[in-house]
């Protein structure tokens, strides 16, 4: 097997970030699934941690090729306020320049945000009015069980605890049964469950997403 080396992110891995982060979005597959701009996609998942927090992500590459990320956020009250302020309003602009508020996906996307205003706007309060971190992983699928994001996640981690941070959460959805084993393996545990609706093709698919969480220090 090819070495695999875990290395900071950098600003020549954003366009790769962006692409891989597309192709496993969809609890591992592509982002297409769901929604049908990539470009939009890519700054909705991605901006906040390429552009505004890139000292907290990690790539993995083998080959010259970017196989894996971690995006981490260590402050998400910051994240929230980005988020809010700058990043949402240039996306607005931006689906509407690209005809997207024509596509009935978007208008299935936004039907399902209404309908879990509830975790959008209240649950969610609590974690953006914390200055604890979150992180997204994403390994491609040929490279998963080469324990890649075990290595993302040790990076991250040591790199949060040199920051005095206390802890980590991940948002998993409970069908991603693969995504759940890892972040247990890696010591994350669930904290909270969030009934959650997404409709895709006409259809409501009822979820909940799993916030796990890793305590990192007591300092
Ligand atoms: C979840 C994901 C990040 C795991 O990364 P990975 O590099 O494949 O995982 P690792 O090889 O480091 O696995 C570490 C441990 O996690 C567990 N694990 C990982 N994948 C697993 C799977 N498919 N089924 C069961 N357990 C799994 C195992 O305990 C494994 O240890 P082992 O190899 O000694 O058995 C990867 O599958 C992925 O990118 N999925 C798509 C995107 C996603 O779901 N992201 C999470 C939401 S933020």
């Amino acid at each position: 097997m090819n070495k695999i080396d875990i290395r900071p992110y950098e600003l020549q891995d954003r366009s790769f970030l962006r692409t891989l982060c597309c192709d496993v979005a969809d609890r591992g597959g592509p982002i297409e699934n769901f929604f049908p701009d990539r470009e939009v996609a890519a700054d909705l998942l991605t901006k906040y941690y390429t552009d505004y927090e890139p000292q907290s992500s990690f790539v993995a590459f083998c080959d010259g090729r970017l196989i894996g990320y971690i995006n981490g956020c260590l402050d998400n009250r910051r994240y929230g306020l980005v988020v809010f302020w700058l990043l949402m309003p240039a996306l607005l602009v931006k689906s509407f320049k690209r005809g997207l508020f024509f596509r009935p996906e978007i208008h299935q996307l936004l039907q399902g945000v209404l309908k879990n205003w509830r975790r959008i706007f209240i649950w969610r309060k609590k974690s953006f009015h914390s200055h604890q971190g979150h992180l997204h992983i994403g390994i491609a699928g040929d490279f998963r069980g080469q324990q890649v994001g075990q290595q993302l996640v040790k990076s991250l981690v040591a790199y949060a605890d040199k920051l005095g941070m206390v802890e980590l959460t991940a948002s998993v959805h409970d069908a991603n049964k693969a995504a759940s084993t890892f972040f247990e393996a890696q010591g994350f545990v669930v904290r909270d469950r969030y009934p959650m609706v997404l409709i895709r093709e006409g259809k409501e698919e009822h979820y909940h997403s799993l916030l796990y969480v890793k305590t990192i220090s007591t300092h």
